[in-house]
């Protein structure tokens, strides 16, 4: 990697905070890496400088999908301290304006950092050059991941129309929901209270968010705007993948209104994007897909999607020189 005329890396500063997007929705094959990939080149396609990272230490292959054969360096390398300076593991890729930090070579007996590598990802992530940085969640909902999300400026969560990928995309905003909650509130009655409502058959009769609403608000009063604030904050983006019919787009809206009755949180339904087969055959040739069928209709789902998040990156660089530095989650490490 280039170095600039004053030493440091172009992929460090401190001038710029990038506004970080992370992307996850609990189940595998759902849709995640292709619309992390297609997203970002058609954001790099509107002029953004964009970085997309493999968090999937487990299951790494965005560099495939994006076509770039084999990484020289690696997350891994980060999280197994091989390397200190995460702006030297990102790589440039054939489209412009867009860079990639791929989670090749993970540790498979520990591929999942701990609670200080997180934090020092974290940090160092806001770091880096770029007007957008896109986090492939992987599937699942080990705690590194719930942080990330919860730690991002948005979060947005994948599914598709079937019944297991919905039940598992509620899952993940249940388990981020009460992650989120249990860091707000600085009473450790309260914090306990969350935790013990993480077991959904816990002894506290507590079955739903809003019954522990309930609890919190009956028990700490004072706690009650806190987490009115963090229900505020909590603004995670739904997208529908393989979608088939008009039923199916529908569906986003329907998830919308559970997430307002069951969470009392306002998510936004970002979009969705049609099942189409020549995903597999841009796959295969190694080509984005929005940059080999940029005319198909999965393609133009995209584009939108992609222009709206942009309108956001405007106002994020207006506003970025008031955006805290580093947001982590709190050291829940025996909890996890
Ligand atoms: N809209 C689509 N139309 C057709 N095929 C798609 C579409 N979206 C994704 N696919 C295909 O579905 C498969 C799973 O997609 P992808 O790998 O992006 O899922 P994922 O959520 O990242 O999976 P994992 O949880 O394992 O990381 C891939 O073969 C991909 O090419
Ligand atoms: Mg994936």
């Amino acid at each position: 990697m280039d170095h600039d005329e004053q030493g440091s890396l172009p992929f460090c500063s401190t001038e710029k905070t990038p506004r970080i997007i992370a992307v996850g929705g609990g189940k595998g094959g759902v849709g995640k890496t292709f619309f992390v990939v297609n997203l970002a080149v058609a954001l790099a396609r509107l002029g953004h400088e964009v970085i997309v990272v493999d968090a999937d230490l487990d299951g790494a292959n965005l560099h495939t999908v994006l076509g770039v054969g084999n990484p020289s360096t690696s997350l891994a390398d980060f999280i197994a301290y091989r390397e200190k300076d995460l702006a030297k593991l990102v790589l440039d890729t054939a489209i412009p304006r867009l860079h990639l930090i791929a989670a090749t070579h993970a540790n498979l007996a520990s591929a999942q950092p701990g609670h200080f590598q997180r934090v020092r990802f974290l940090k160092d992530l806001r770091k880096l050059r770029a007007d957008v940085i896109l986090l492939d969640l992987g599937a699942g909902m080990q705690p590194a991941l719930m942080d990330y999300f919860l730690a991002a400026d948005d979060g947005v969560i994948v599914m598709t129309p079937e019944p297991t990928s919905i039940e598992n995309a509620y899952g993940f905003l249940r388990a981020a929901f009460y992650r989120c909650i249990r860091s707000a509130v600085s009473s450790e009655t309260i914090r306990t209270l969350v935790t013990d409502a993480m077991d959904q058959r816990n002894d506290l009769g507590i079955r739903s968010p809003y019954d522990l609403l309930r609890e919190i608000v009956a028990k700490e009063p004072q706690e009650a705007e806190k987490i009115e604030e963090a229900q505020r904050a909590f603004r995670p983006r739904l997208v529908v993948n393989h979608v088939l019919s008009a039923e199916e787009v529908r569906l986003g809206f329907a998830v919308r209104s559970a997430c307002q009755k069951y969470f009392g949180i306002d998510a936004e339904y970002l979009g969705y994007v049609n099942e189409d087969t020549a995903v597999r055959k841009a796959v295969t040739a190694g080509r984005p897909f929005v940059e080999a069928f940029p005319r198909s209709d999965a393609a133009v789902c995209i584009g939108r999607m992609a222009r709206k998040i942009a309108a956001v990156l405007v106002e994020h660089a207006a506003l970025a020189p008031s955006l805290p530095k580093v947001q982590v989650a709190e050291n829940y490490e025996s909890a996890d």
